[in-house]
């Protein structure tokens, strides 16, 4: 018996074993250091998951995605990874994390974990290797090694910059002690790239996907998924040519740059389908690829990961328009596809959306999730962030999204209605975006500050040491306890909302009613579920039906400014 069905057979949820489970699956990001500690360290690890599996079943989502648990020296919060195939010791062990795929499963909750596959950590056994063997060598071919430029070599190859800021290249010291080659890494320097041209590491990513899937894992959350294939033909290109290469449409690379969303990169995820097949139900996939929308079909489509994510509704304003576009116009793609659509609001890379709707520029129109930097955003400072507008545009929000067709990614303690955390010391910062772009960067610390779980204890709830980043006083008030069973908090809302979500999901359909109120879109769903938002500040009329749940109390059965309710 194989280990899946062994696992669907622990449970009598008939979702488990259906292939389709992803489509419309409601799926809870954790951010294992920040969910629960269970051993006092102040770090959130396995075990602490596990003790909380009847908080998320008792929340109603379909899947857990679970963020970098892999050994890590935490250069960039465990998306540096030392081992593939293991569990940091200070979270835990192998059976630990079977302990936690058993019992998510007997609660209905599939298992999905992140695979970091663009680079590894500079600690993993492969870059040690390579640090020690000569140039030229097989361990070097495992990552992207160059001579550097000028007659000693002392200039970086090409003049290429990090996505976390400074160069892109790091001159290593030969195992002579001699000063030596250059190796890539789009991101931190602890994080170097991968030579994806190099068959053992395709290979190597094989195995790994399956040592996960044999363990339980039921489908992966691919990081930055469009990064892997590279043409480092000589003469690289300089970072001006890049520039040209990256704004082939709409500023999203065309498949000429050399790094970014490179049509080969398909081949990598063909591969890796025909691995999830082999197991049943498939394991499942969504690409994590900031690309043009016209590119993104091609990482969702059935023969690559299946689906992926659709960030455009994070990086949107608080406005009726937009959101109709957005949401039309990936849902027909979608359609198009065969994949289903994938909606964000919320993550580790991002502030929280209750602030980022409290936010307010000079122009007074609110701040869309992405400041034009690209997805590596600003921390929002308390004092200019108006917390309740933000809360009452998020659970409006929210309700809107959880009504849509398609998979729903929440993040954790966006349930709570957490605000971002913005003033978090500076010496408690952890984020290498923060120390890349000193002054200029506050860093995705303060999305990623600890759950509070009670009102009081040394870290509220969340271990019985101090917490790995400072929460604030005000997380007291927003602790689960203090919301649980309470009527009209954030937490009951999306209790409500993901138990009315399942027992009226149809089909993948959607169909928009006219609403005279610019500000208003109305929408309805097969059966006859219909969902209401007023994104103005006047109440307006709602249309006739049974009022299901609203994100905000009705004034005088008028929905209130800012706020989402649904209908039968
Ligand atoms: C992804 C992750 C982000 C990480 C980066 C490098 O964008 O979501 O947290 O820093 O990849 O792995
Ligand atoms: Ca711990």
């Amino acid at each position: 018996m194989s280990t899946s069905a062994t696992l669907a057979n622990l449970s009598d949820d008939p979702r488990l074993s259906d292939p389709n489970w992803w489509r419309q699956a409601a799926v809870y990001q954790i951010y294992p250091r920040s969910f629960a500690d269970s051993n006092g360290d102040g770090l959130g690890d396995i075990n602490g998951i596990t003790a909380r599996v009847p908080y998320l079943k008792s929340l109603g989502i379909d899947a857990v995605w679970l963020s970098p648990f892999y050994p890590s020296a935490l250069a960039d919060g465990g998306y540096d990874v030392d081992d593939y195939r293991d569990v940091d010791p200070k979270l835990g062990t192998l059976d630990d994390f079977a302990r936690l795929s058993t019992a998510l499963h007997q609660a209905g909750i599939k298992l999905i974990a992140d695979i970091v596959p663009n680079h590894s950590s500079n600690r993993h056994v492969w870059f040690q290797e390579a640090l020690a063997a000569p140039r030229g060598s097989a361990a070097r071919e495992r990552y992207i090694f160059r001579d550097g430029l000028g007659p000693n070599g002392d200039t970086p190859p090409s003049d290429w910059e990090s996505v976390f800021g400074g160069p892109a290249w790091e001159r290593i010291t030969e195992p002579d002690g001699t000063p030596g080659q250059w190796y890539m890494h789009i991101f931190a320097t602890e994080q170097p790239d991968l030579n994806w041209a190099n068959r053992e590491i395709r290979d190597d990513f094989l195995k790994t996907l399956r040592f996960w899937s044999d363990r339980g894992v039921d489908g992966f959350r691919v990081d930055v998924a469009h990064a892997l294939t590279k043409d480092l033909s000589e003469p690289l290109k300089s970072s001006s040519e890049l520039t040209a290469a990256n704004t082939g449409t709409d500023g999203f690379p065309d498949g000429t740059h050399p790094f970014w969303d490179r049509d080969e990169v398909h081949e990598v995820y063909t591969e890796w389908r025909e691995v999830f097949n082999e197991y049943t139900p498939p394991r499942t996939a969504v690409a994590e690829a900031w690309v043009h929308a016209s590119r993104r079909a091609r990482y969702a489509s059935p023969e690559g990961l299946g689906q992926a994510f659709n960030f455009d509704l994070l990086q949107a304003h608080f406005n009726a328009g937009e959101f109709r576009e957005i949401i039309t116009r990936n849902h027909e793609e979608a359609l198009a596809t065969g994949a289903s659509s994938t909606w964000v609001f919320s993550n580790h890379d991002v502030v929280r959306h209750a602030t980022r709707y409290g936010l307010s520029t000079a122009d007074g129109k609110d701040v869309g999730g992405q400041d034009g930097k690209g997805w590596l955003l600003r921390g929002a400072p308390a004092n200019e962030v108006d917390a309740a507008l933000g809360l009452q545009r998020a659970r409006a929000a929210s309700l809107l999204l959880l009504a849509l067709p398609g998979s729903a990614y929440l993040y954790q303690g966006e349930e709570l209605g957490l605000q971002e955390v913005g003033d978090i010391p500076d010496a408690d910062r952890q984020d290498p975006t923060f120390f890349r772009n000193k002054g200029v960067e506050v860093g995705r610390d303060g999305c990623r500050v600890p759950l509070p779980w009670t009102a009081e204890g040394p870290s509220f709830g969340f271990g019985e040491g101090t917490a790995h980043l400072p929460q604030p006083e005000w997380f007291s008030g927003l602790a689960v306890k203090q919301q649980d069973g309470v009527a009209g908090s954030t937490l009951e809302l999306y209790r409500e909302a993901l138990r009315l979500r399942r027992e009226l999901q149809g089909a993948e359909e959607i169909e928009w009613l006219a609403n005279a109120n610019p500000d208003v879109l109305h929408l309805r769903r097969p059966g006859g579920w219909q969902s209401v938002t007023n994104f103005g500040s006047d109440p307006v009329e709602l249309p006739a039906g049974e009022v299901l749940l609203s994100s905000a109390p009705l004034q005088d059965s008028l929905l209130p400014g800012n706020a989402t309710a649904w209908l039968r």
